[in-house]
């Protein structure tokens, strides 16, 4: 058979209308490790700086999660309240972020009004249109503390390695999930009371309800776009079968369930019901600072709704907040870029153990050192890409870092950029040289040709999200810049200018083009390390318009006769010692 005559991708095709992405709202019980950046939102970052480049209408979406168990038992563990803690951490991760060039649109928090409103609706509609369900069941009741008991709040012993300190839901000794149901002699945590059973009665949403749809959407529409992991844990979820699941918890840290909702009293919605619906809580105060209307971005289907999360996040994303959003009526995700886990150093990153890399370590050592700065937000944006846990596990090491660094940044997108500049004050009075076409011989057209390709190969590696292979073009093209240089070596026809009538031209030629392909390097790396790419629009002294997605590629960018500024170092290296330091505070 021919190709039929339509195009069958067509709604791949055509761009959407407008788009909103997401990073995972992190949990305001701690600081958060570049694993969490790594995943989560340094991609996201750099996804919604190229939508951006391309002049698409985008806002970006994240803020703190401030619910569920995690809060009240930090604050315990702190000596403080779960007000004050979440206060805290919110101040911190939103600083974090900002110093990392991480540019939401709107940093949110669970605990604002607008967020208890707009989750506590959502809830009761989902009620009014008769998709929730209750059940009852027993739960552990600390009849000292009067309170049911989260599953993090029961201590006993662990069926499987007998150790006395498992908890409800885990056992951190020998890492095994359990339910409260399988501890030997549990007690309460807050009272040290042994347990009763006790009914209760809470709203489930029964996504057994929902199987066709979510196969239909997922292993058939989504089977080959979405990640083979995104895909197959939703399919192990899928096959497992499909259960009603709780929405509501016996709880007083949360979003309250409304008063008008009989047997509601005492109780708050799942964290996990309420936090995803943070995303739209986050888009209406956007548009509320902006005078914008947020109600498209949720109900047209013409806008495309991106969730970039970690891998632990994955069924919540795509099971059950779809089918909230399905139920609602709200549009769907059409991608969620979920990544796997970056190790530290050999051995899984851990809070509990301590160790990480915590964002505000790397901000104090690096960004507000003394040769610190934006130089090394980047250097860090870097190397995470570079390592992207995109389709496994990967590996952060400080010797990984320093060679990605020194190797990369400094060797050879840094010195090409340095060398550029130097030969161009020195040998063409720092102004844009002219260009002589009759004198190009196989070196500048195949440089030329590479400058082209480059540009729409990369552009299609992010539409793809594949951003580390990305990174990686871009980076090949700074090496050809350099391997070009160093064939046409502009300090030797330097030499022979006196001798030689066309040196003088050859010179030329050669820095017009390293310009231009500087020029080109500062829009296609501007998503990835976005103050450098200030940086260079400084030393070239052109305004930012010129980041414009749609100029790459072009040899135009800068006009013959134009004054560049003197040269800036753009990345500092990174010494034996100060990765002898951080291995040694990791220990
Ligand atoms: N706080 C959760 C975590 O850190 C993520 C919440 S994502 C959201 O794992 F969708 F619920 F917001
Ligand atoms: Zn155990």
């Amino acid at each position: 058979m021919g190709k039929p005559w339509f195009p069958v991708f067509l709604h791949h095709m055509s761009a959407p209308k407008r788009y909103l992405v997401t990073s995972a709202l992190p949990y305001a019980n701690g600081l958060k490790h570049i694993g969490h950046l790594a995943g989560a939102y340094i991609p996201a970052d750099i996804y919604v700086r190229y939508l951006r480049a391309q002049k698409r209408e985008v806002v970006f979406v994240c803020g703190s999660d401030e619910h569920g168990t995690a809060i009240p038992i930090q604050a315990k563990k702190e000596g403080s309240t779960p007000q004050a803690t979440i206060d805290k951490y919110h101040q911190a991760l939103k600083e974090d972020f900002e110093n990392l060039s991480v540019s939401f649109d709107v940093y949110h928090r669970t605990s604002e009004s607008l967020h208890h409103e707009t989750a506590s609706t959502f809830f009761t509609h989902l009620l009014e249109k008769g998709a929730l369900i209750t059940q009852e069941s027993e739960q552990y009741y600390d009849t000292v503390s009067k309170t049911f008991l989260a599953d993090r709040y029961i201590k006993g012993t662990c069926p499987h390695c007998k150790s006395d300190q498992a908890y409800g839901d885990q056992c951190e000794t020998c890492g095994r999930t359990l339910s409260p149901d399988e501890l030997i002699n549990p007690v309460s945590t807050l009272s040290g009371a042994t347990l009763q059973k006790k009914k209760t009665m809470h709203w489930y949403l029964p996504l057994n309800q929902h199987e066709d749809f979510l196969r239909n959407w997922i292993l058939g529409e989504h089977a080959k776009d979405w990640r083979p992991t995104v895909v197959g844990q939703c399919k192990s979820w899928i096959e497992g079968g499909l259960q009603p699941r709780a929405v509501t918890r016996d709880l007083d840290w949360g979003v309250k369930l409304p008063d008008s909702i009989p047997g509601g009293a005492g109780k708050v919605l799942y964290v996990w019901f309420d936090a995803p619906i943070g995303y739209i809580s986050a888009t209406k105060q956007w548009a509320l600072d902006h005078g914008k209307d947020w109600a498209p971005f949720w109900q047209d289907k013409e806008t495309k709704l991106v969730h970039f999360i970690g891998k632990d996040n994955i069924v919540f994303h795509c099971i059950i907040f779809p089918v909230m959003l399905k139920l609602h009526g709200y549009i769907l995700p059409e991608q969620v870029p979920a990544n796997e886990f970056l190790n530290l150093e050999g051995d899984k990153m851990s809070t509990s153990r301590n160790w990480k890399l915590d964002m505000r370590d790397y901000i104090n050592d690096f960004v507000k050192a003394a040769n610190g700065g934006g130089q090394c937000v980047d250097m860090l944006r870097y190397y995470l890409t570079q390592i992207a846990p995109e389709t496994k596990d990967s590996e952060f090491t400080w010797k990984g870092y320093q060679d990605a660094v020194n190797s990369e940044l400094v060797a050879i997108f840094g010195n090409f950029v340095n060398r550029t500049w130097v030969l161009n004050h020195k040998l063409c009075n720092g102004k844009v040289p002219h260009l002589h076409p009759a004198l190009f011989d196989e070196n500048e057209h195949s440089l030329i040709k590479d400058i082209q390709a480059a540009t729409a190969h990369i552009g299609t590696l992010i539409d793809q999200y594949k951003f580390k292979d990305a990174l990686f073009e871009v980076m090949n093209l700074a090496r050809k810049g350099n391997q070009y240089m160093q064939k046409k070596e502009p300090w030797v026809l330097a030499k022979h200018i006196d001798t030689d009538p066309s040196a003088q031209k050859q010179i030329d030629n050669c820095l017009h083009l390293c310009l231009q392909l500087t020029a080109n390097l500062t829009i296609l790396f501007n998503p990835f390390l976005p103050n450098t790419s200030l940086t260079l629009l400084k030393m070239m002294k052109v305004v930012d318009r010129m980041l414009n997605w749609e100029n790459a590629g072009s040899l135009k960018l800068l006009n013959v006769g134009y004054p560049l500024c003197a040269p800036q170092l753009l990345f500092r290296k990174i010494e034996d010692t100060e990765v002898a330091q951080q291995i040694e505070k990791l220990q």
